[in-house]
């Protein structure tokens, strides 16, 4: 049997980090507001020169070094994001030409914060149907060129940012499930309203930004993230004290805690970085597993659920041995 198996992460961050402090003096909030509704402290946020595939090429090359991984092994480059540089050609493929990695598959996968799992279920296919030996998946997003500054209600949320890993074939475990879902009946609940084929020109210059009914998505998440975790625990005849550790995507700490109260895991076990990154979208999955890997707290061995959810509703997760 063969297994897919992470042996290198890494993450980007952009320079600037832009405070709560900050926030206050941009919308009409405040930091104790921001802190207790959302757990959120600071953000990342790219310079206007940054892309996303900029971020990524950051990220991809600290999980290269650390998996001892050169450009010529790489044989599949799949990253999960809503934000790509361009509409095409795909931001993999930008990826693929920065590091020197020629012919190679190089695609994309757009499912909004949910996209890193998306991303690695699908190269956890392609590792066990033996069509590659060596794979790059990264998270990354920089969603703060898409949230309107003039709105309070979203743009203390989100912040950018890009997590890799490098997988390959083990005939250890190694990734032992991925369950992913979606269903769009919840579209009006969390969307972005321009994009190729719909209003971009039109957009212009007025202001457009991420329409969120933060109430309703919060109820949507805590219950999918709480059946999600259940989902993929089942299927492995697993219960959930055998768990080490949860890596849920980071939007707002509030879900965390209610996710980690459904599954009567204690805090201790779940790695929490919302108050550093805020709401990263797909990166934020990839990035919370390499602090907790490069913090030590992650070892090798060690069973780690890792659970995302977001606009569509897209949902997922990828139970594994790392
Ligand atoms: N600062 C101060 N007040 C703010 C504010 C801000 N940044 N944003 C909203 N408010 C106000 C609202 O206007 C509202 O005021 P009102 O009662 O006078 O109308 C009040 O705070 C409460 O708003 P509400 O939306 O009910 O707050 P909430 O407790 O639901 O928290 C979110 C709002 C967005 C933090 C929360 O709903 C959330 O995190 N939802 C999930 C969002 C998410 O995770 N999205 C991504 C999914 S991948």
């Amino acid at each position: 049997m063969i297994y897919s198996k992470i042996a290198g992460t890494g993450r980007y961050l952009p320079e600037r980090i832009l405070t709560n402090a900050e926030l206050e003096k941009i919308v009409e909030t405040s930091d104790e507001w921001i802190r207790t509704r959302t757990g959120v402290e600071r953000r990342h946020v790219a310079a206007e020169d940054e892309t996303t595939s900029s971020l990524c090429i950051e990220a991809a090359k600290s999980a290269m070094e650390a998996a001892d991984v050169k450009s010529e092994d790489i044989d599949l480059i799949v990253i999960g994001t809503t934000t790509p540089d361009l509409i095409f050609p795909n931001i993999a493929t930008l990826v693929q030409q920065a590091l020197d990695i020629h012919g190679c598959p190089a695609f994309s996968i757009e499912a909004a914060c949910t996209g890193f799992i998306y991303a690695l279920s699908t190269v956890d296919k392609f590792i066990r149907a033996g069509e590659s030996q060596c794979a790059l998946v990264i998270g990354a997003e920089i969603i703060t060129k898409l949230v309107d500054w003039n709105d309070r209600s979203t743009c203390v949320l989100f912040g950018d940012g890009a997590g890799a890993v490098i997988v390959k074939p083990s005939a250890e475990p190694g990734i032992l499930s991925t369950h992913l879902g979606a269903d769009g009946k919840y579209k009006e609940l969390l969307y972005y309203p321009v994009g190729a084929s719909k209003d971009l020109v039109a957009a212009g210059t007025d202001a457009v930004g991420i329409i969120m009914r933060g109430n309703e998505v919060f109820k949507v998440a805590v219950k999918t993230l709480g059946a999600v975790a259940q989902q993929a625990l089942k299927a492995n005849n697993m219960d959930k004290s055998e768990l080490d550790w949860l890596i849920p995507h980071q939007a707002n700490l509030r879900i965390i805690q209610a996710t980690a109260k459904r599954l009567k895991l204690p805090l201790e076990k779940v790695i929490i970085t919302v108050q550093d990154h805020g709401n990263t979208s797909a990166a934020s999955v990839p990035m919370a597993l390499d602090v907790g890997i490069r913090d030590g707290r992650i070892k090798r061995g060690q069973l780690i659920l890792m659970e995302a959810f977001g606009g569509g509703f897209t949902w997922g997760s990828v139970l594994m041995r790392y």
